[in-house]
């Protein structure tokens, strides 16, 4: 890997808010006294009724609880909006970009109050009241800002379900928090193509209750709308007011749901809370990126992520930043769109994925040079290891060799980053996360636990907790206490191998668990095998990463077929079609081989990492295979494998 080291630039450190000095201050404060120091930062937001504890936390395996700031007070949308309107009612709170670039739109956080307003009187009118879960399934559009906002005035609990996956997920996501209202959109738009939201809305809710869905109206496309269930909002929008009382809800009360793939059985359901939450997201927000009052910020994450969560609307609206929304994709009309966007908007703060970074880079470097980027100040990075290459040429051709990359580790877990360069503090290493946020106590552990010092490779745990962190999996506290904390008493674990060099920087290397990582999006292995399996024609199947030089990782499926059946190519396209239906497009298989049989145990298990081997094209080397059932098979997954270099 790796190690040229890039100083901060001069003109970059002195205009920061923090500086090298400033960040060894601030972290030492943070480590050796964190109620002092997050009861100082937790007034960067706005209390109804100040906190007056502020950090009770306990990672004891028997009595995993999490809390911030418990006995304050606050409404989240109104610290996101009212709390500007005095002294930035007419600044831009959002701009977005639609997905063709004749189309874009600017609002203030005047107007942002009343279209958040509205949309929140809206939802009340169809009974969503504090504490109720609210699905959200729509594309990039204001209103999806909006729908969120709303339903942190109501003290709603949102669940944003990412547009591209299928009925069958977003039944899931529906029933699995009991939400009794949807919001969507008739289609969405992305690189020219209609994605047909209602449409799937309608087929996950064939076999599911709801009170309503809220359509929003996007393309204009032809929709149904079933009597009685579902509403247009902006027909709604008409009748209602545009003034709603922020709802005043305590710190630990949920702003939302998100669902995120784990190592075994179905998405869990991932709870923030309020408080901390947003003390969090905003104050990473600001130091992280640097953010300054007349910043342009773009995140080009989908809102249907954790990042679009905190890094598009939480964070920078927190901050009374303006924050970018972008409708499309990076490839469309071309590869320049991201660097049109860029010049179009005079976009100063630029934070992506190495996916979309890799994908410009094979479209090839005149798409970059053609456009100017002079407005660039910091980029950022986020959702798998960066390699070298890609941060190389993200720094080299998009920033000119001007612009600090602050390469951000965190999950949808951890509620914003923890691992991360501060633009003025931190000399940087391509393709390393370099050094923890304030209040963030990294280490590394061996398979025992047992806590590695210096210059090292590990498993990657956080040892004691920050205000963004997750409270729980929803509905299931006793998950959450499995998941994250059994298995290393007493420790946060991430699930993420990871290297800590000479300097104490930080290189994560990528998941140590069944997650794969797919172009950033986050996938469980045992998701898609379940929903192979449910393949009439299917018997077993395995599913394991492998390198993929656009998407970080690829899908590699093992599958043995019923008996009678005969594998082909139309049946590899069959399956990889049926995945899609069940999961969605994102997990769409990019390797299937077909296999007489699996290796396993004598007692039965898969023995995945001989399968992870062989989709790696390495399997000179493949271990013990002394206590396989059958080691036959492995010479035929050898022979037939799909990935050969
Ligand atoms: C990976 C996304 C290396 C990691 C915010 C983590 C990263 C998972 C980085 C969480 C990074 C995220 N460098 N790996 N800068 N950022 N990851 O929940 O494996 O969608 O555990 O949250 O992405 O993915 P999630």
């Amino acid at each position: 890997m790796s190690e040229t080291l890039y100083p901060v630039p001069a003109d970059i450190a002195a205009a920061a808010y923090i500086d090298d000095a400033k960040y060894q201050e601030m972290y030492k404060a943070s480590i050796t006294n964190p109620d002092g120091f997050w009861g100082e930062h937790g007034k960067r937001i706005d209390w109804i009724k100040p906190f007056t504890k502020v950090k009770n936390t306990s990672y004891d395996p028997h009595n995993v609880s999490i809390k911030w700031f418990e006995d304050g007070t606050l409404n989240v949308s109104a610290n996101c909006i009212d709390r500007h309107l005095e002294t930035r009612g007419d600044k831009p709170a959002i701009i977005w970009e639609g997905d063709d670039p004749s189309e874009h739109k600017v609002i203030t956080y005047r107007e942002l109050y009343a279209e958040v307003n509205k949309f929140a009187n809206v939802l009340h009118a169809m009974g969503v009241k504090k504490g109720d879960r609210v699905t959200l399934y729509l594309p990039m559009i204001p209103e999806a800002a909006y729908a969120m906002l709303a339903c942190a005035r109501l003290g709603a609990i949102h669940s944003i379900v990412f547009g591209g996956f299928s009925p069958d997920s977003l039944a899931q996501r529906i029933s699995g928090c009991d939400s009794k209202v949807i919001v969507t959109a008739d289609e969405g738009l992305r690189g020219g193509r209609k994605v047909p939201l209602k449409a799937n809305v309608d087929k996950a809710l064939e076999t599911l209750d709801v009170d309503k869905v809220v359509v929003v109206r996007r393309t204009g496309g032809d929709v149904s709308m079933t009597e009685g269930r579902d509403v247009w909002y902006h027909e709604e929008a008409e009748r209602v007011s545009d003034h709603c009382e922020p709802v005043e809800v305590n710190a630990e009360d949920p702003l939302f749901i998100l669902y995120t793939s784990g190592s075994t059985g179905q998405p869990k359901g991932v709870l923030h809370t309020s408080g901390g939450y947003l003390v969090y997201a905003s104050m990473t927000h600001q130091y992280i990126f640097d953010c300054k009052d007349d910043d342009i910020y773009w995140c080009t994450a989908d809102v249907g992520w954790v990042t679009g969560h905190s890094y598009i609307v939480y964070g920078p609206l927190a901050n009374g930043a303006t924050t970018l929304m972008f409708e499309g994709i990076p490839s469309y009309p071309s590869p320049s769109r991201f660097w049109d966007v860029v010049d179009k908007h005079k976009v100063s703060i630029f934070y992506t994925a190495p996916t979309a970074i890799r994908a410009l880079m094979g479209a090839g470097v005149e798409h970059v040079e053609k456009t100017d980027r002079s407005s660039l100040r910091i980029l950022g990075s986020v959702g798998e290891p960066i390699n070298p290459e890609a941060w190389q040429w993200f720094y080299d051709h998009v920033g000119n060799k001007r612009c600090p990359i602050v390469d951000t580790w965190w999950q949808t877990e951890t509620g914003g980053i923890l691992i991360t360069p501060l633009p003025g503090a931190t000399a940087l290493k391509p393709g390393s996360a370099t050094r923890p946020f304030f209040g963030v106590q990294p280490a590394l552990v061996d398979a025992e636990g047992q806590i590695l010092e210096g210059a090292t490779e590990g498993n990657l745990v956080i040892l004691d907790s920050w205000p963004g962190q997750m409270r729980t999996v929803y509905g299931d506290h006793e998950r959450f206490v499995q998941t994250y904390f059994s298995t290393y008493k007493g420790m946060y674990f991430s699930g993420d191998g990871c290297r800590r060099d000479e300097d104490g920087y930080y290189w994560i290397t990528g998941r140590v668990d069944d997650v794969i990582n797919v172009s950033g999006h986050r996938m469980g292995t045992a998701e898609v095998e379940s929903a192979l399996v449910a393949h009439p024609k299917v018997s077993e199947a395995a599913v394991v990463g492998y390198p993929h030089d656009l998407k970080g990782q690829g899908i590699y499926v093992y599958v043995t077929l019923m008996d009678g059946e005969e594998p082909s190519e139309d049946l590899a396209k069959e399956l990889r079609g049926w995945v899609r239906q069940e999961i969605g497009p994102i997990a769409s298989p990019d390797l299937i081989q077909f296999a007489p049989g699996l290796p396993k145990t004598r007692s039965g298990k898969i023995m995945r990492r001989i399968l992870r081997k062989i989709a790696e094209d390495s399997f000179d080397n493949l271990g013990d295979t002394s206590t396989l059932a059958d080691p036959a098979v492995v010479e035929d997954l050898i022979e037939n494998r799909q990935n050969r270099a």
